[in-house]
């Protein structure tokens, strides 16, 4: 193996992954700087890569380090998930610790944890408690993660304040974040520097897969990536706050996240990996069968195509008792189990556009045209539950006054799940949304909400980092360029490559509330100028590949109403026994499927980018001996996600653990299929 450790090492530490697929190496040299490398199969995928800290008001830390001592441990264990894209997961792996002590001065010690997996590795930094470190200011992380070569990177710019990016598809040397500033769609973007957000994944030369991201973000600022194009360099760098003018405060004894590197010899491995959720701790909040997963519609997509509106004064105002009845309505005839009201409350005429977002909005008061609850009374009545809706238009101090308030009415109310939303700068300008004082906000809303028995699903969030295996009452969150882009952005909506990249990037961070389903795909009337790029096969295909736990069926009623194809979206599951990715390329194609939780019922989900084309999925994973009905909505053979996007076929087949299915997608579409166990 040839690793370039530098050769004035002391020291090597080795740690290997449970097969010794992947070796973590960690060096100090004689400046007693330290760093690591990592292997993949013998071969040096992250290249010397050093770690240190500087500070306000104190010395950077990161040399003049001696290994004070170093322990290892192992641990296999399995969890469940009490929602997920798999009920069991295994948990296994190699933990090296390592401590290390400055030799002179102010005698400093720093404790770095590795854990190597199969499917790569995390490790973070533990502050101790000690004398001459009591507050740490963070100015700057310097963690490196030096590639080996010029990848093919799927990046999107390091953003502070969002990530509703395209992602583009570079070599290393061409990544260019500060050209993605100015976009004319985002209601607030700050790319100070050429870094890229997390996850970010590559693909080598050999052909090996590479995802950057982080886990168990507590308390600490975002991290983004720093890049240096011209050495294949990395670096974190941190989200930064310019009313501090620091990046991280904290008392020691503290945590930093874990920074991690999935590796995958296969893309699919990519999304099959659970590394993120193993990195965090398990389950703190019990119970949480209060929460289900389930498909959900709303007054919602409506507002995007302008066919009314969040606010009253506007004079077609969605949010009606009379409206929301009507959509409750059509969800209990569809076996969809809960209904999303947003413009339920005042203050959006104080939305968009105004620069003291402060007290505007009231998470307790409804316009006085609904009624909220008669809603609840007559949802309740039909089995469909009310996701409330809190837009804070970015002014998180306004809605933390009124969080346990907000909160208690949903409880007294029975409504346990909300969809949160942070459009805008944040109040007060100068903190940003993905910086230590946004994080500890978002999470005082989940732990709030926990106590409350409601779940979350946050827009303009934090990404997620494995945060629902503690808190699973995370249920769901945007963090990217979802369909509501398609209604309104001037540059074209998400071209049909988005969603086939977004699986093996923004997917493998967390669970994703999308809102597929959109069968109008060219939006007419309502938006002429603006469309949906994908075939309307693909839209039913996404409630498998792009996985949530509430999942929406996003089109108006009339658009579904009489649609054979409604047919999947009423079958399909949203909580999983277990998930196959069966193929897949990074920004071309994927095929991914999963088993429902608790009936034998397969579904699969399959999308292309703007080429068609041919796959063959082995059925193998399929019962021994038991025969399914295979129902597949694929696209029509002159579909095309421009030219004739709606031309879909179903056809019906019996098939067993021993056939292949061939598949046809077309441009820009997709296949989405379900497989029943004959007799049940
Ligand atoms: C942005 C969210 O992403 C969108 O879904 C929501 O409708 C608006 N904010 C209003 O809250
Ligand atoms: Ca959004």
């Amino acid at each position: 193996m040839s690793c370039k450790i530098p050769v004035e090492t002391v020291v090597p530490l080795t740690a290997e992954s449970p097969s010794g697929n992947n070796i973590v190496t960690f060096f100090s040299n004689a400046s007693g700087e330290v760093g690591y490398t990592v292997a993949h199969n013998d071969k040096v995928v992250i290249d010397s890569s050093y770690l240190s800290f500087d500070f306000k008001g104190m010395d950077p830390l990161g040399s003049g380090l001696k290994i004070s001592n170093s322990s290892s441990k192992s641990v296999t264990e399995t969890w469940e998930m009490p929602w997920g894209e798999q009920r069991k997961v295994k948990n296994n792996f190699n933990e090296l610790t390592i401590d290390l002590t400055e030799q002179e001065g102010l005698e400093r010690k720093l404790t770095v944890i590795f854990r190597v997996y199969d499917d790569g590795l995390g490790f973070r930094y533990h502050f101790p408690n000690q004398p001459n470190m009591k507050e740490v200011i963070i100015t700057d992380e310097n963690t490196q993660f030096n590639l080996t070569g010029d990848h093919k990177v799927w990046w999107m710019p390091g953003d502070w304040d969002i990530y509703e990016h395209l992602y583009n598809e570079t070599k290393f040397s061409e990544i260019d974040a500060i050209s993605k500033r100015n976009h004319p769609n985002l209601a607030q973007t700050h790319i100070p520097k050429n870094a890229v957000n997390t996850p970010v994944t590559m693909k080598t030369e050999d052909g090996l897969y590479l995802s950057f991201h982080e886990a168990n973000l507590t308390d600490y600022s975002g991290m983004t990536i720093k890049v240096d194009p011209a050495t294949f360099g990395m670096e974190s760098e941190l989200v930064g706050s310019e009313i501090t003018g620091y990046k991280v405060k904290r008392n020691t004894p503290f945590n930093t996240p874990w920074r991690t590197i999935q590796i995958a010899d296969r893309a699919g491995d990519l999304i099959e990996s659970k590394l993120i959720v193993n990195l965090n701790d398990p389950n703190k909040l019990g119970d949480v069968s209060w929460f289900k997963p389930t498909k959900y519609v709303g007054i919602w997509w409506e507002m995007h195509l302008g066919k009314s509106s969040w606010d009253m004064a506007s004079g077609k105002h969605g949010a009606t008792t009379e409206n929301a009845k009507a959509f409750i309505d059509f969800a209990a005839a569809n076996n969809i189990g809960a209904m999303l009201v947003e413009g339920w409350n005042t203050g959006w005429e104080h939305w968009i556009g105004f620069e003291d977002r402060e007290g505007v909005f009231d998470f307790v008061t409804p316009y006085p045209d609904y009624n909220l609850e008669e809603v609840i009374k007559y949802g309740k009545a039909k089995n469909v539950n009310i996701i409330m809706h809190h837009e804070t238009s970015a002014a998180p101090r306004t809605y933390e006054q009124q969080l346990d308030t907000a909160y208690k009415l949903m409880e007294n109310l029975g409504i346990h799940a909300v969809k949160t939303g942070y459009v805008g700068k944040i109040i007060p300008k100068g903190e940003y949304h993905h910086g230590q004082w946004m994080v500890n906000h978002y999470r005082k809303v989940l732990e709030t909400a926990a106590k409350h028995k409601v779940a979350v699903n946050a827009h303009e969030p934090i990404k997620p980092t494995g945060i629902r295996r503690t808190l699973p009452n995370a249920i769901a969150r945007e963090g990217l360029r979802g369909q509501e882009f398609n209604a309104w952005a001037s540059d074209g909506g998400n071209p049909p490559s988005h969603l086939p990249t977004v699986a093996f990037t923004r997917m493998l961070a967390g669970p994703i509330d999308y809102t597929p389903g959109i069968f109008n795909i060219k939006l007419d009337p309502w938006k002429e100028d603006n469309q949906v790029n994908t075939t309307l096969a693909q839209q039913l295909a996404l409630y498998v590949v792009i996985y949530g736990p509430v999942q929406m069926a996003a089109d108006l009623p009339e658009y579904y109403k009489g649609h054979e194809a409604l047919q999947f979206i009423r079958d399909v599951g949203v909580d999983w026994e277990e998930s196959k990715v069966l193929n897949g390329e990074i920004g071309d194609y994927v095929t991914i499927a999963r088993r429902e939780k608790s009936t034998h019922k397969w579904f699969i989900g399959s999308i292309t980018d703007e080429n068609p084309r041919e796959l063959t999925l082995d059925l193998s994973f399929l019962d021994n001996g038991q025969s399914y009905t295979a129902t597949i909505y694929g696209d029509a053979a002159d579909a095309h996600w421009d030219d004739n996007p709606t031309a879909y076929e179903i056809t019906t087949k019996t098939v067993t653990s021993k056939d292949k299915l061939n598949l046809k997608l077309a441009p820009g579409g997709g296949a989405a299929i379900s497989l029943v166990p004959a007799g049940k």
